[in-house]
């Protein structure tokens, strides 16, 4: 088992990354309403990515015997007003995921549990890619400055993503 103030830490992960989930979610109604449905669907595939995360730091709590005590999931900010803008708020939510993982694993080298390390060490690879992924598309909406054709453009191109990342 794990003492009680890292399983605490676990879940308030676990509503973090269904907060995520959710945010997503979120932005994925804003592209829908403004009819650019590659980001609406790039931005549903990671509201499921982002439960799989969720997912797996619960059975990882449950496996070690801990018990998953849910918490309350923060609801979705203030809308945006751009697709830039919606990717900016995905690239700051992921920065402040990253950090949250960063500390479980300095939380788990202090309390010696080596059994966390795999795993946060699988999110923090997930977080390296999901930050850069973001941050690519932050960058090509930046580019593309508000220009209706190149946003067109942009929405197309990552409509094919990939849907459900696998669970290991
Ligand atoms: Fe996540
Ligand atoms: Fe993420």
């Amino acid at each position: 088992m794990m003492s009680a103030r890292l399983a605490d830490a676990y879940n308030a992960q676990i509503s973090l990354e269904l907060a995520s989930s959710h945010a997503y979610l979120q932005l994925a109604a804003y592209f829908a309403d403004t009819s650019l449905t590659g980001f609406e669907s790039w931005m549903r595939a990671q509201a499921d990515e982002e439960r799989m995360h969720a997912l797996k730091f619960f059975d990882f709590v449950l496996d070690r015997g801990n018990q998953a005590d849910l918490g309350a999931i923060d609801g979705p900010g203030e809308p945006p007003t751009s697709a830039l803008e919606a990717f900016e708020i995905a690239l700051a939510a992921e920065r402040s995921v990253t950090e949250s993982i960063r500390n479980l694993h300095a939380m788990a080298r202090e309390e010696n549990d080596a059994a966390s390390y795999p795993l946060l060490e699988w999110f923090l690879t997930e977080q390296v890619e999901e930050e850069a992924s973001v941050g690519e598309i932050v960058d090509q909406l930046r580019f593309a400055d508000g220009n209706p054709a190149a946003v067109l453009m942009l929405d197309r191109e990552h409509a094919g993503r990939a849907h459900v990342t696998p669970a290991e």
